[in-house]
Formats: C-alpha cells, structure tokens, sequence
C-alpha cells in the first residue's frame, strides 16, 4: 500500500461563518444563498473544502450553536432544499463541505428540553438532561454559575448559556439520536464533521465539585487545572469510536474535533486511527509570534499526530477568538484569552499574518482560513453594545467583549457599508475603512493579503505539492525558521528583528519585498518559500 493521501491529510480548509459570509436575501445576515453565489470566489481562492459553522434551526443564543432541530435549516439560511443545492454545488466547484454537530448541548427550544421542562423531576424527559435538586460549583464557559433553577426548584447544568442545556451522554436515546444526525447529513453528501466542544460531552459520574474554583474572566484560551469533571473523560473516546464506524460506512469523510486539551498525550487519544480524524491545532493558535516557541509548537504538534498517525491542522484563527492580524501587531502575541483594551500596531500586525499565512500553509498536514483573515481583517473593537449579540458579553456584565469583533460581516466590493455583503445592510455594523479592505479591491491588487493567498494556494497545490508529509529544520541561525520538505521545498519566516540571508533556492511565493542586491535578504516578520 502507498502513503494515505486522503483529502483531509493536506486540505486547506476554509470556515464560513455564515451568518456574516455573505446575504443572498437582503435581509443583513448572511444565508446558504449567499453563500452558494460566493462558490466561484472560494473556488479561486484555491481552498479544498468549507467548514460551515452551525446552520440549523436556532433562537440564536449563541449564534447557532444552539439547536433546536438538528435536521432542518433556520429560516434565516434557507431551506433544506437549498442546504442540499449548495452542497451539490460546492462539489461541482471541487470544493468538500464540512458541517457543524454540536453534541454538548441543545437549545431550550429543543423539542427534548420543552418536555423536559414540562415533565416533571425524576421524570424520564429530564433524564437526557442534567437535572438536580442542588446545583455543584461548576462555571459557565461563557461566565456566571453553570447551573439555571427552574419554577419547581430543580437545577439544570449548562456549561455554556443557559439557553443551551448540557445533554446526559449516558442516556442510550442521546447516543442513538446524534448517531442518526449524523447519517442524515452524510446521507446528504457532506464530507466531513466538525465536532462542537468535543471533549466534554461526558462529565464525571455524579457531577463532583471542580477541585479548583475557576478564577478570572472566562474564555476559551485555558483548561484550568486536571483532572476536571467536566472535560476530557476517558468515556467520551467510545462515543467518537461509534460515530467512526458511523463515518466509515462512507467513502472519503472525515470528522475535526474542537477540543481545548493542552496535554499533547491526552489529545491525541482522540486522534487513535478509530476515532477522530484531525483536531484543531490550538496551541498553534495561541503560540506568541517568537521563533523558539513557535518552533516548539511544531515539534509538540508533529511528535503528538506521528504516535497516533493523524496528520496535523494549522489554525491561526476562528469565529471565537481575536483575529490574528489584530494579535500580532500587540506588544504580546501570544493568546491566552480575549483583551480589547491592548493597542495594536496595525502595520506590524498584517505583516506578520502575511508571514503566518505562509508558514501555516506550509508546514505538514491540513490548514484552516477563517473566512476574512484572506483579506487580512482586523478585530473590531467599537460596535455598539445595542449590537452585540454574543452572550459572552451579557454574560460577562461587558467585562470580556465577546466575539462579536471577529465576526463583522465580509466586505466584498463596493466603497460604503455593507460592501456588498449584502442588499440590506449588515447585522454587525462594518467599519468605514473596510472600503479599502473589499474582496473586490484587493483582487485588483498584487500586494494585497488577498493576492497573497491566492498564489500561496495556487503554489501549494500546484507546484510545491505541499500537504501531510515529513519536513526537517535548517539551521539558519536565532529567530529565522526555516524548514525543507521534499521534493526540493524550503519555507523561511525572519522573526530575528534584522534581515535574513536566504538559503539557496527560487522564491515562489513571498509575504514581503525581499532586500539586498541580488534579492537574498528576507526581511523581518517576513516569510518565503524557495523551490530548491
Ligand atoms: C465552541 C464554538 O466554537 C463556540 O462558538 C460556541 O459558543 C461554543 N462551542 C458552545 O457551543
């Protein structure tokens, strides 16, 4: 047998958030229309597949991450007709599309939560829940006790929004259900799953105390002391070996776990080669832009998927967490939760994401884009608190600003909100000097971020054949990474603060104008990659 080259070892991935990608109706949030007319741009842009975040029938407490039927699609997207329309039609684009399950939790509009609330405690109906006369210490992820007291006197566990009940995965009705989703979607072509909070379906046995009191804002960047008896139980591993053989009843899918789990043993439990396929490359996400940390990352990560086989993913950013070009240009880039009131060096910040994108485009494995940072999107820090949607910030009394900054509406084309997003304005206001930042302007611009994508995934499909595969570092002295990977590859991000004589080779692609009289020198916070 020759080396596994399925599609989801190398695919660049591409996240749509969908509610902000683009407005087909007009009504300012964005739909499947929408995006079904954006195909021909993503298809240019060179990515292989789309991660749609949740896009089923919801209230929206938490942008969709809130379901209350899991097999239809909210008015506000679509119909089922056109969910199933745009996955015929990415396919036609050689584009893959993988969609959202959120096991954790429902919404409490879910036709099992109203029963719950309607039957009565003990009974079988809040038995898929967890139900409790008395509440134990734990948090919401999103800030305030993770427990809500019905009119009864009954507590249910949420670990998210109270809008959104924490399901009980011992309950047999709960597996079989997810199980049956499952096959819904696959049964109507989608290629993959992302997997909503992955590692904490299971909670411990009698929802023991947290040993320690959380402190300080909630967030997403830390997992707190270990054990927990709310995350990563060793019984979430058998739910996702059923939902594998679930995924292996079909050809070519593939499943991306959401699991905030720092040790590198216990996460790639979940990569064994009967449970998840690929999982999203957090410590990547949260490491500070240094040459030394960066590449410990990237020896952690290769040395955790080699034991277990997975190739590895490259996430710079998503739609929970401050973009990227807005991190690095901070005098601290690395991210361990959400700050606003930090300066950013704008400049300094879109160069490095320049250089980022090069570097995750090209190291081994699988890399994800979320939809905007191609255009180099900044995080947006003053919309007005009327605005704001996310619950993190209600929940927070505004002391953590939520996600919303990251989730501002794409700007397409066009010199006034909502840049084409869409024929009726924008859920999230866009900021005014976004008309610079369109989609439409930067394709008519060489140096643009946009450009810079485009040739990058042109080259990496094309001639560089990048994707999973082994790479070694070059020793090209403090603070300049540089890796080779055959055949004749090399990629070299300058963090040293000074220029960087180049290796041999050809450029192919460059984040910035390379120096010096033959065009040998890289400059700082700068990356190329050389045909060698
Ligand atoms: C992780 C998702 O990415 C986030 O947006 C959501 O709020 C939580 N899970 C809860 O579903």
């Amino acid at each position: 047998m020759g080396p596994d080259v399925s599609w989801w070892r190398g695919a660049v991935v591409y996240q749509v958030y969908p509610r902000s990608f683009a407005d087909g109706n007009g009504d300012g949030v964005g739909d499947l229309a929408g995006i079904e007319s954006r195909l021909p741009y993503l298809r240019d842009l060179g990515v292989d597949a789309l991660w749609i975040n949740p896009w089923y029938v919801s209230p929206m407490a938490d942008g969709g991450y809130d379901v209350a039927d899991y097999r239809a699609i909210d008015p506000v997207f679509g119909t089922l007709w056109d969910a199933e329309r745009l996955i015929r039609a990415a396919h036609r684009h050689g584009l893959r599309i993988i969609a959202d399950i959120v096991p954790n939790h429902v919404s409490d509009r879910h036709p099992w939560f109203r029963a719950a609330l309607a039957a009565a405690p003990g009974s079988p109906e809040r038995a898929r829940f967890h139900f409790r006369d008395e509440p134990n210490n734990w948090r919401s992820r999103f800030g305030g006790p993770a427990w809500t007291r019905l009119g009864d006197g009954q507590w249910y566990l949420h670990l998210f929004d109270a809008a959104q009940p924490d399901l009980n995965w011992d309950h047999p009705e709960v597996r079989a259900e997810f199980e049956a989703v499952l096959r819904f979607w696959l049964d109507r072509g989608v290629d993959g799953f992302r997997i909503d909070v992955a590692d904490r379906l299971v909670k411990e046995a009698g929802l023991p105390d947290r040993p320690v009191r959380e402190t300080g804002a909630p967030g997403f960047g830390s997992d707190g002391p270990r054990p927990q008896p709310d995350k990563d139980r060793p019984e979430v591993h058998g739910i996702y070996r059923a939902w594998r053989r679930v995924l292996d009843e079909y050809p070519d899918r593939a499943f991306v776990g959401e699991m905030w789990v720092t040790d590198p043993d216990r996460f790639a439990m979940y990569l064994r080669p009967d449970e998840l396929h690929t999982a999203f490359n957090f410590a990547f996400l949260k490491c500070a832009w240094d040459a030394g940390a960066l590449r410990e990352v990237v020896d952690r990560t290769l040395a955790t998927h080699a034991g277990v086989g997975a190739p590895p993913t490259w996430v710079l950013s998503n739609h929970d967490v401050t973009r990227h070009a807005t991190r690095y240009g901070r005098a601290d880039t690395g991210f361990v939760k959400r700050v606003h009131d930090v300066p950013s060096d704008r400049a300094l910040g879109v160069r490095r994401a320049r250089a980022a994108a090069l570097l995750s485009m090209a190291l081994p494995g699988s890399a994800y884009v979320y939809q905007g940072d191609e255009l180099g999107l900044p995080e947006v820090f003053d919309l007005p608190a009327a605005a704001r949607e996310d619950p993190v910030f209600r929940r927070t009394g505004g002391a953590d600003l939520g996600r919303d900054g990251c989730r501002v509406p794409l700007p397409w084309g066009g010199d006034a909100a909502p840049f084409e997003f869409g024929a009726g304005g924008s859920w999230l206001p866009q900021p005014a000097d976004w008309r610079d930042l369109t989609a439409a302007r930067q394709l008519g611009d060489p140096a643009s971020m946009l450009s810079l994508y485009r040739l990058a995934l042109r080259v990496r499909r094309g001639e560089a054949a990048l994707g999973d595969g082994p790479m070694r570092w070059l020793d090209l002295g403090e603070g300049v990474l540089g890796f080779a990977r055959d055949p004749g590859f090399a990629c070299v991000v300058n963090l040293s603060g000074r220029p960087a004589a180049l290796p041999e080779g050809a450029p192919l692609v460059a984040s910035a104008e390379l120096g010096g009289p033959a065009g040998r020198l890289l400059p700082p916070d700068a990356a190329v990659w050389l045909r060698t």
